[in-house]
């Protein structure tokens, strides 16, 4: 028999939250679903370090630029819970658009400077998306600590700076970036790659480490069929976008 609460209605989570006893201490890791290693090592700490770990698996529509990329996103449900109970996950909250959209997105968090740049200069709107989304998750699970994966730097960085500035009473916790054996960064867009674009994928990873130089980097993913969007170095830390075989994969690491 599965332990795992599953809740789809925001108000009876609400009501499960406010029944909570007010000591406890949670760790919450908000995702989009189509759960992987990198996920999993989220929910490891956060239930290792909290009383009671809560997951959010919700496919964010606001964050998405693309309807394309938004409809072949992948959605494992079944597989999903699995893997949150099996980590440690003690909750899940997976919302309905109009409950966590009551004003239909009326309402915006709109960041000026950091959001515009890297994955922002080329993703509009994608920032606004994720931060309404995650200010809206965090009130409505108030929790203690809340993980993100340094494997999206720039949406990180942002969140804590969202934080501090609305003065929330989270504190955000950074995760290490979860690689495959090759150095491929674990994400849930991996698996729209065919074999053969599996096999040259690691080679984001060795340009964002070896590669300061857009142009030079450019030519060499060239010749694996990698199209380089952006390469960049912002905070002592650069930073990688590009296209293999339609799919937009990004990756980061601290430069010494
Ligand atoms: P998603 O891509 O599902 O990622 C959920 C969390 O897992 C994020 O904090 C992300 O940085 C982290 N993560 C993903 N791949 C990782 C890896 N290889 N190693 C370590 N951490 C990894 O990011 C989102 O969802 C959304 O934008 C969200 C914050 C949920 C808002 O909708």
């Amino acid at each position: 028999m599965s332990s795992i609460k599953i809740f789809n209605s925001i108000q009876d989570f609400i009501s499960y939250r406010d029944s909570l006893d007010k000591n406890i201490q949670i760790g919450f890791v908000p995702t989009m679903g189509a759960l992987h290693q990198g996920h999993a090592h989220l929910i490891r700490q956060a239930a290792h370090e909290n009383n009671l770990c809560i997951l959010s698996i919700f496919v964010n529509p606001t964050q998405f630029n693309n309807q394309e990329d938004l409809k072949k996103y992948p959605r494992t449900w079944e597989d999903d819970l699995k893997t949150a109970e099996a980590n440690g996950a003690n909750v899940v909250l997976s919302p309905y658009f109009e409950e966590i959209y009551p004003d239909n997105y009326s309402y915006k968090i709109n960041e000026n400077t950091f959001s515009k740049v890297l994955c922002g200069a080329h993703r509009p709107g994608h920032f606004d998306g994720v931060l309404s989304v995650v200010l809206k998750l965090l009130n409505i699970v108030r929790p203690k600590h809340a993980y993100f994966g340094e494997k999206d730097f720039q949406q990180l960085q942002l969140i804590k700076d969202m934080v501090a500035a609305f003065f929330l009473r989270t504190q955000i916790v950074p995760c290490k970036t979860i690689r495959e054996a090759d150095g491929l960064a674990m994400s849930s867009r991996n698996v729209r790659l065919t074999p053969e674009g599996r096999v040259k994928a690691p080679q984001i990873f060795k340009t964002v480490t070896k590669y300061h130089d857009f142009e030079e980097a450019k030519k060499y993913l060239q010749t694996y069929n990698i199209e380089l969007e952006y390469l960049e170095e912002h905070f002592g830390r650069r930073f990688i976008a590009a296209y293999l075989e339609g799919v937009r994969l990004i990756d980061n690491v601290e430069i010494a």
